[in-house]
């Protein structure tokens, strides 16, 4: 690719950028939030067509009209927002358009299943042709993603941060499957915000800033804080943690024999003000589903919430956020945001009444300052804070959702994984902001399957697995990776 621009209505997503890429490497592709990663990615598949520059595939000038002419030609992706449809088999998904037909014009159900079986059996996947795709796990969708690009015999394949919403196992699952791949030949694509993976799996790495190519560079010789300031343009310092004296500060939260089915079994633990306490554990440990039943997300079978000394009956989500408890949710894309809605809209959403006038008027003016603010802040990249939502690349839009929950007065704030799809100079703001708004009072719990991220943010650790919580650990330099993983693996 040579001198790809793309502009957006008040965006100039791409300036003159150069990627090239090789049969059988794995070429990391770098950059902040709204870097243009995705953007340039969509050009290489006919989703989006570029407003000047060339492409090559295997020495010829291509121009995709559509994502089937890239597709033809041998270009697969995964796309950040998984893309299957959920009611249809394995199978289905994976030939959809171009089922195997009888003479008579009926879809051979036989035939579609065992081509992908012989697909599945190729690349040692462990799937069933006839499974809902709904059914699966995010790991097994993306492996009929890639069952999907292998159908099309792709000769690239990109995959735009495929790791965001597995876990160790899953991950290096993938690892496997992606040195399988470029065994065979196949060139692949890969975007992440997790640094540590780039080291594990990339040969060499393209970096993009504000929409700029920046340069292009040898995985294993280039120091990871070289790679990080070519991204964000500076030095990204790490600031270790300080741990509050919370002795005299009040509890405001007690958890006391919560219980739900298998997924939450007999779990007690205290918060206090200012405290930020950690929730590590593997992936189904069971920590998200403590913070539904806490949220009134869920139903619980027993157990007991107090907060500020006083017994709360939360039956749902209201009730949660009337005794002063907020949920930012792992899922943001479906309880998150409203995608046609614009960034002031969205970051106002959560606390409307508060932007009402005496003549009970929506005051416009206060709003768009509110938003302004954290756009700011958060450092939110959007042409303005009119923008629809939708049209943020991944990575703002879950700003714009933590926006939203740091404008609620809650005393009790439940971040699920708040660093998702984020990265690495935002990760370090977030931080800042979760600290700073601990030491303004509020208790704040952090669920995070990043172990340097529980490390770097949590006053005290609480480690869950198989919905026990099996121990709750000092934070600080008091813990080591090895005593979490030994609680949270027993
Ligand atoms: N369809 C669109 N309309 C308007 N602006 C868009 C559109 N698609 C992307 N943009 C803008 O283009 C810029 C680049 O977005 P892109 O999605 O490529 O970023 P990214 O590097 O993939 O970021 P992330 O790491 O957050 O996924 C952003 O400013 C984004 O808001
Ligand atoms: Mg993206």
């Amino acid at each position: 690719m040579r001198g790809i621009e793309k502009r957006f209505p008040g965006v100039y997503a791409l300036k003159a950028v150069n990627f090239d890429l090789v049969g059988g490497e794995v070429h990391a592709l770098m950059g902040e939030n709204g870097a243009g990663k995705s953007t340039l990615m969509k050009i290489l598949s006919g989703v989006y067509q570029r407003d000047a520059g060339s492409v090559q595939v295997s020495g010829q000038n291509v121009t995709f009209d559509g994502p089937k002419a890239a597709q033809n030609a041998g270009v697969g992706i995964i796309h950040q927002e998984l893309s299957l449809m959920n009611d249809l088999t394995v199978a289905q998904n994976v030939f959809i358009g171009r089922e195997p037909r009888s003479f008579l014009g009926v879809i051979d159900e036989g035939l579609l299943n065992q081509r992908a079986r012989d697909i599945f059996q190729r690349m040692n996947f462990n799937l069933d042709p006839t499974t809902e795709t709904g059914h699966l796990t995010v790991a097994k969708q993306q492996m009929v993603e890639i069952t999907k690009a292998l159908s099309y015999q792709s000769k690239i394949l990109i995959m735009d941060e495929p790791t965001a919403a597995l876990n160790d196992a899953e991950i290096a699952e993938l690892f496997v499957i992606i040195r399988r791949l470029k065994a065979e030949g196949v060139g692949i694509i890969y975007i992440s915000h997790k640094m540590d993976e780039i080291k594990k799996i990339a040969d060499r790495v393209t970096v993009m800033r504000d929409g700029e190519y920046i340069d292009t560079v040898d995985a294993a010789q280039t120091p990871l804080a070289d790679i990080i300031s070519m991204m964000v343009g500076r030095e990204v310092k790490e600031e270790t943690l300080e741990i509050p004296d919370l002795s005299e500060s009040q509890q405001v939260l007690e958890v006391k024999g919560l219980n739900r089915g298998k997924a939450i079994r007999d779990v007690s633990f205290t918060l206090k003000k200012g405290e930020i306490l950690g929730f590590a554990g593997l992936m189904g440990a069971g920590r998200t589903e403590v913070a539904r039943a806490i949220f009134g997300a869920d139903p619980i079978d027993a157990g007991e919430v107090w907060v500020n000394g006083k017994l709360c009956s939360i039956q749902s989500p209201n009730d949660a956020v009337a005794a002063g408890i907020g949920y930012l949710s792992e899922d943001r894309k479906h309880f998150g945001l409203a995608l046609g809605m614009d960034v002031r809209a969205n970051t106002a959403m959560a606390t409307l009444s508060r932007f009402y006038n005496a003549f009970g008027v929506l005051d416009e003016g206060k709003m768009e300052a509110v938003a302004k603010g954290y756009i700011e802040q958060l450092g939110i990249r959007t042409p303005s804070d009119t923008q629809e939502v939708g049209l943020l690349s991944g990575g703002n839009q879950q700003k714009v959702v933590i926006a939203k929950w740091l404008l609620r007065d809650c005393d009790i704030l439940i971040f699920d994984e708040p660093t998702r799809g984020i990265d690495v100079g935002a990760k370090a703001e977030i931080y800042k902001l979760l600290e700073a708004l601990a030491q303004q009072g509020r208790a704040i719990i952090v669920i995070s399957s990043e172990l340097p991220e529980v490390m770097r943010l949590s006053h005290r650790i609480a480690v869950m697995c198989q919905g026990k919580l099996t121990g709750i650990l000092p934070g600080g330099a008091a813990t080591t990776q090895e005593q979490i993983m030994a609680l949270a693996t027993q």
